[in-house]
């Protein structure tokens, strides 16, 4: 059983609210981050609220601890259920992001290892696992893993247990489904979703994701 979080990296209101209704059918979460809320502002999360699918905040936070707990307020304030950061930042960030989580009744995901073609030349060597590492000593809920990597997110897979996996990477980036779904708790898909003339339609083919059928 794994979740289908939309990306929705849309710089319109108009165009948010109507790709969540058409896909909503079809999808637990919605993920938004930088493009959306620069265009439209944090309210935006309200406006979606009522659609009843869980907000995720991916502002990616990579800062120091107070600077991280003050945006982790913010966001839980505006009633997102969970909030992404980086993990490169080290332990007393993380924990800062991770506490403030869990003050608010949310959750914390860690970016162990990016999707993209250029995160090998960082995260690779010993880091995402260190990071791994970090998220299970911090408490943090789950991990931000690769769809484009499906070996390297089985590896993380093995350092964190039972702690979710989100996946992003489907779809435009040329990650499988099919390859990925059985090692993650959640798909984020953006662009094969948002650009697509048929959303429902586009989100509906990522169902079989969800039943396990
Ligand atoms: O459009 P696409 O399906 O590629 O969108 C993927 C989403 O996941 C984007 O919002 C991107 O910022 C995010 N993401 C990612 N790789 C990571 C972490 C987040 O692609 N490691």
């Amino acid at each position: 059983m794994t979740e289908i979080i939309l990306a929705l990296d849309v710089m319109k209101k108009d165009k948010a609210v109507s790709i969540v209704q058409k896909a909503a059918p079809y999808i637990d979460k919605v993920k938004i981050g930088y493009p959306l809320v620069l265009a439209e502002g944090l309210g935006i999360a309200e406006i979606l609220s009522e659609y009843k699918k869980p907000l995720i905040a991916d502002f990616k936070v990579a800062d120091i601890p107070n600077t991280t707990r003050l945006i982790a307020e913010e966001v839980f304030s505006r009633g997102f259920s969970a909030i992404i950061c980086h993990g490169f930042v080290g332990h007393d960030s993380v924990r800062a992001c991770v506490e403030t989580a869990h003050e608010n009744m949310g959750e914390c995901y860690v970016v162990t290892e990016m999707s993209h073609p250029g995160a090998v030349d960082f995260f690779h060597g010993g880091v995402a696992e260190r990071i791994a590492e970090l998220v299970c000593e911090a408490g943090a809920d789950g991990i931000i893993a690769p769809a484009t990597r499906p070996e390297r997110t089985a590896v993380l897979r093995s350092l964190i247990g039972n702690k979710k996996i989100l996946s992003p990477g489907v779809g435009a980036q040329g990650g499988d489904p099919d390859a990925i779904a059985g090692i993650v708790d959640g798909i984020i898909v953006g662009r094969a979703i948002y650009e697509s003339s048929d959303p429902a339609a586009a989100a509906r083919q990522y169902s079989c994701f969800r039943t396990g059928i």
